[in-house]
């Protein structure tokens, strides 16, 4: 009887903690998939040849093109390029009705951020990895997560256990990843620097 007690006390202790580590993160997000499934590593491979400045250019004034529009996509998808389903169905829904994909970003900061990649690119010479991981050679887009009360991306309140990874730890764009990068380069590290 005594041993059943303290099984029934391990597993119940187990189930709290398992319910606190994992159930609460997952609850506290709502998920949902990308409007089009869009691989990166097909478009930057030798067969289809475009590089990250085709569709993601940086203006000689500065300005910093963000996602592509529908209008860099559709001189080759005018024509099937493949048998894909995904494809098939970008072309019927949205190039065929000259439609704006609405993709999720990732990385989008809350309204009260201030961010341009201006100084970043060009003035620090950062590569786009040192912030957004390896997102340029992915073949396929992750579900997107967004925090039920903050709104947030997941990304930008950060994966905490990913911080115990160091090979991982570019993935997240948290005040703290800011904020340590800029004190390492001893950038400006008053408040208004990046809050409005
Ligand atoms: C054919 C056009 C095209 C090319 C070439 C391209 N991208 Fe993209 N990129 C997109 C589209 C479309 C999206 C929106 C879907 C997504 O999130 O991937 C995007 C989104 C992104 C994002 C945003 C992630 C976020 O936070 O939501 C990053 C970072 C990115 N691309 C990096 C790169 C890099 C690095 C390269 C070069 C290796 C590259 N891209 C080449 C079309 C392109
Ligand atoms: C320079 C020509 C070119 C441009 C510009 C281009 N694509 Fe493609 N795209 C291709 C080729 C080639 C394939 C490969 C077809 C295959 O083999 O299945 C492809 C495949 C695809 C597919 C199916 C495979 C996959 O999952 O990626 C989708 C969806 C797609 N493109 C969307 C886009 C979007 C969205 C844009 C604009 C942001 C874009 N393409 C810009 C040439 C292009
Ligand atoms: C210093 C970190 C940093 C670097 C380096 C960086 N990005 Fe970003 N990127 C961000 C942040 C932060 C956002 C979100 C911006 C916002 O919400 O205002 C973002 C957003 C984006 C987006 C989504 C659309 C937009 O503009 O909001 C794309 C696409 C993108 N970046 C591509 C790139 C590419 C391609 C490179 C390399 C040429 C790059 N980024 C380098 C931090 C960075
Ligand atoms: C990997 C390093 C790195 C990361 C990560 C980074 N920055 Fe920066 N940032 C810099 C550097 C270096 C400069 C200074 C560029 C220059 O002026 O030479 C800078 C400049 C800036 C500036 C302009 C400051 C000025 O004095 O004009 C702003 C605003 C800014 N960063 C906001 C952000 C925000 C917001 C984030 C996070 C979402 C971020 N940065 C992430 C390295 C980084
Ligand atoms: C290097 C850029 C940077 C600097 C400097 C900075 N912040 Fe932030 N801050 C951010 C980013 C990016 C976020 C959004 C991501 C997050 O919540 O971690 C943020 C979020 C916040 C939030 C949460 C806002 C919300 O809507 O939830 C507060 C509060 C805040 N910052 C206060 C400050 C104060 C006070 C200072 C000065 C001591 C400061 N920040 C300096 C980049 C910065």
């Amino acid at each position: 009887m005594k041993n059943r007690a303290w099984l029934t006390f391990a597993v119940g202790l187990l189930a709290a903690l398992g319910g606190g580590w994992f159930a609460v993160p997952w609850a506290m997000y709502r998920r949902s998939e990308q409007p089009v499934q869009f691989s990166h590593r097909v478009h930057t491979s030798e067969a289809v040849g475009l590089s990250c400045q085709d569709c993601h250019a940086l203006s000689d004034g500065g300005k910093f093109g963000g996602i592509p529009r529908l209008e860099t996509c559709a001189p080759c998808h005018a024509e099937p390029q493949g048998k894909s389903a995904d494809e098939k169905r970008f072309i019927n829904e949205y190039v065929a009705k000259n439609r704006e994909v609405q993709w999720l970003v990732y990385a989008r900061q809350p309204e009260n951020v201030y961010f341009s990649h201006a100084p970043h690119i060009r003035l620090a010479g950062l590569k786009c990895e040192q912030c957004h991981g390896q997102h340029g050679t992915t073949d396929r887009l992750r579900t997107f997560e967004r925090n039920r009360i903050s709104t947030y991306p997941r990304d930008v309140e950060g994966y905490s256990l990913v911080r115990l990874q160091p090979s991982r730890w570019n993935e997240g764009m948290k005040m703290d990843d800011c904020s340590r990068c800029h004190h390492e380069r001893g950038v400006e590290e008053s408040c208004l620097t990046c809050h409005k």
